[in-house]
């Protein structure tokens, strides 16, 4: 299996979209090796395509915001994009641009193994729930396997958007629980005293 660092090396040398020919920086994803919970967002914009980091613009800021809002901070979780190159004036990434990228975010999922997977916004979405509509399924977990699929309205989305903004905030608070509810229940033996008492 691929390491992170194989992984983001081989999306800097790659070629296969257009996008290669418009880039500044590729933004292969940041985040820790072991970590529990994954960001998913569309494509990186202006300030990522000149930094290489993945949500270091508005809606960044405002992703670290939601994070904080559960105890959380950038570095505990691994930041990606469905698409690691800037798309020109920021449009929506083209099918074929996504089918060519994908086997980088697959690599990723797969050297990390998180345990859950937060889709933000619709491209992401429909990577993992194709023909549904965010308006319909976001803050509503799915479990496939041993990852549950969280899908969520994309920050920049619902920065200026009162109501999403809210939507969004709200759905963010329901990932504790949902964390938690995945740990397993240990499996201890009663301590002897409670032994005893359950006997007599
Ligand atoms: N929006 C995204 O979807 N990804 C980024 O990295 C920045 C903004």
């Amino acid at each position: 299996m691929a390491s992170l660092e194989e992984i983001a090396k081989q999306v800097a040398n790659c070629t296969a979209c257009p996008l290669a020919r418009t880039r500044h920086k590729t933004v292969p994803g940041d985040g820790p090796l072991n970590a529990t919970i994954m960001f998913i967002g569309e494509a990186p914009g202006f300030h990522e395509d000149q930094q290489g980091h993945p949500f270091v613009g508005a809606a960044g800021q405002f992703l670290e915001e939601l994070l904080a809002s559960i105890g959380l901070k950038r570095s505990d979780v691994f930041i990606a994009n469905v698409v690691k190159c800037r798309p020109p004036n920021n449009r929506d990434p083209q099918p074929d641009e996504i089918a060519a990228c994908a086997h980088f975010l697959e690599a990723q999922i797969a050297a990390i193994h998180p345990k859950m997977i937060v889709t933000l916004g619709r491209f992401s979405m429909a990577k993992f729930f194709p023909g549904e509509s965010i308006s319909r399924i976001h803050g509503k977990p799915r479990r496939h396997g041993d990852v549950v699929y969280f899908p969520l309205y994309h920050p920049a989305a619902a920065l200026h958007q009162p109501a999403l903004r809210r939507t969004i905030e709200d759905d963010f608070k329901k990932i504790p629980e949902l964390l938690a509810s995945l740990e397993p229940i240990p499996d201890e033996p009663p301590a002897e005293s409670a032994t005893q008492l359950s006997l007599f």
